[in-house]
């Protein structure tokens, strides 16, 4: 499957599947990734000769606008599947209408449990001796799509949330590679969507 990455930092999680598509028995190669500001994880990307994009909020006379420009973007490069990996913007009813259904977040909580940006500081503040990563179906809402994956990560009493937050990225990197591989398989939910949208 022909795969898009968005993302907004270092973009560890995109390394990741950067490297999971090296193999080439891996049944998903990186076609663009972008990012809505100048992001570091941009360079995974250009190491390798993968074209990137930026797509800022601050160049676009209002959100609809910048969700259009995000659409068309994305567009361009005829994905089957948008992996939002550290993406830190809710996307809009346009990138919703073209990609929805084939675009999916990874999230560092077991959600429904903390939504929201600061999911990891938000799980030990509840005390939490559980949490973990998902990987969901992106819909309008803020973290709310079907859920496609979970794996548990425990929270160890010394933890702080850097700690905590690297634990759990390893444990989405390996949740993320494999769902994108599951999800990129002939006859699954991405090639579904696609023939739904032709
Ligand atoms: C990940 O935990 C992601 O779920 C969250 O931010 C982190 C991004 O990490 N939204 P990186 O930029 O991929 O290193």
């Amino acid at each position: 499957a022909r795969v898009a990455v968005l993302l907004s930092g270092t973009g560890s999680l995109c390394a990741a599947l950067l490297a999971a598509t090296e193999d080439p028995g891996y049944p998903a190669e990186v076609v663009v990734v972008g990012s809505d500001r100048t992001a570091d994880g941009l360079e995974h990307a250009r190491r390798r000769g993968i074209p990137t994009f930026t797509c800022a909020l601050a160049d676009h006379p209002d959100r609809s606008a910048w969700d259009r420009a995000l659409a068309e973007a994305l567009a361009g490069y005829e994905p089957d599947l948008v992996v939002s990996a550290g993406f830190m913007k809710l996307v809009g009813p346009a990138v919703l209408a073209a990609f929805g259904g084939r675009l999916v977040n990874t999230h560092p909580a077991l959600l429904p449990a903390f939504p929201g940006a600061h999911a990891v500081r938000d799980a030990l503040a509840a005390g939490a001796t559980v949490t973990g990563a998902t990987v969901h179906l992106i819909d309008a809402g803020l973290d709310t799509g079907p859920i496609i994956a979970q794996r548990e990560v425990a929270v160890r009493p010394d933890d702080d949330e850097t700690r905590l937050h690297e634990r759990i990225k390893e444990v989405e990197r390996e949740l993320l590679v494999e769902t994108v591989a599951r999800l990129s398989a002939p006859g699954s939910m991405s090639r579904q969507a696609t023939r739904k949208n032709p």
